[in-house]
């Protein structure tokens, strides 16, 4: 039964889903770069990593707490196994729509990565203004997506289309739709970050 629940979506499964990053994901290059040049953290920021899947950019933070969220519940199994040394750090297995509606706590650092994509317009405009909620007045949103863009090589633009997240942009699109509800948010487009072609939309305040 679970090869079988594992041959219907195999990425759902943690340990699939590590093993496919590290052959087309950038592995510890691009999580570094993502980092320093993006995420910044310190060891006193508390962070709330949405839709944390299997938590791989963990080790490469500072933090005073870091929060994990995700709806597949084996992702969150996985990473409280995976992480049961580190203090500070927690992980919550849910939909991140109810968690940011009702979560009266507020972070420095909001990491919202490879997540956006699964989210529908309205959804995600939903997610963003709660976003804002949750942040601190001088706390930062880091997000990263697949972005279609037209000069792309064909094997980007066929991993792009075949994303398990149904709402993969064009670059327009994500610009359009992230500065509806946050207009002074930077961008960065970055064709370096895989081992394979591909090609990332980085969001930072
Ligand atoms: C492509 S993975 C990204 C995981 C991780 N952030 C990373 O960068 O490796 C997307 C994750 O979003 C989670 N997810 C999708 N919709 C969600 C929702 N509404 N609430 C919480 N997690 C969600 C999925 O379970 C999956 O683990």
């Amino acid at each position: 039964m679970e090869l079988v629940k594992a041959m219907e979506n195999p990425l759902s499964h943690p340990k699939i889903f590590n093993l496919f990053l590290s052959v087309v994901g950038g592995g510890s290059r691009s999580f570094t770069t993502l980092v320093r040049e993006y995420i910044r953290p310190d060891n006193y920021m508390s962070i709330l990593d949405l839709c944390c899947g299997t938590s791989n950019i963990l080790p490469y933070l500072e933090y005073s707490e870091y929060i994990g969220i995700d709806l597949n519940v084996k992702n969150t199994e996985h990473c409280r196994k995976k992480y049961a040394d580190k203090r500070n750090v927690h992980f919550i297995n849910g939909d991140i729509n109810p968690f940011l509606r009702s979560n009266e706590k507020q972070f420095d650092i909001i990491l919202f990565l490879s997540g956006m994509h699964h989210f529908c317009d309205a959804d995600l405009i939903s997610c963003l203004r709660n976003v804002q909620r949750v942040l601190k007045p001088e706390g930062r949103l880091i997000t990263i997506d697949g972005c279609l863009e037209s000069d792309l090589p064909l094997i980007a633009k066929l991993m792009l289309k075949n994303d398990r997240g149904k709402y993969v942009r064009i670059k327009d699109a994500w610009i359009e739709i992230v500065s509806s509800v946050m207009p002074d948010i930077k961008f960065s487009i970055r064709r370096d970050l895989n081992k394979i072609p591909y090609n990332h939309i980085i969001f930072y305040t």
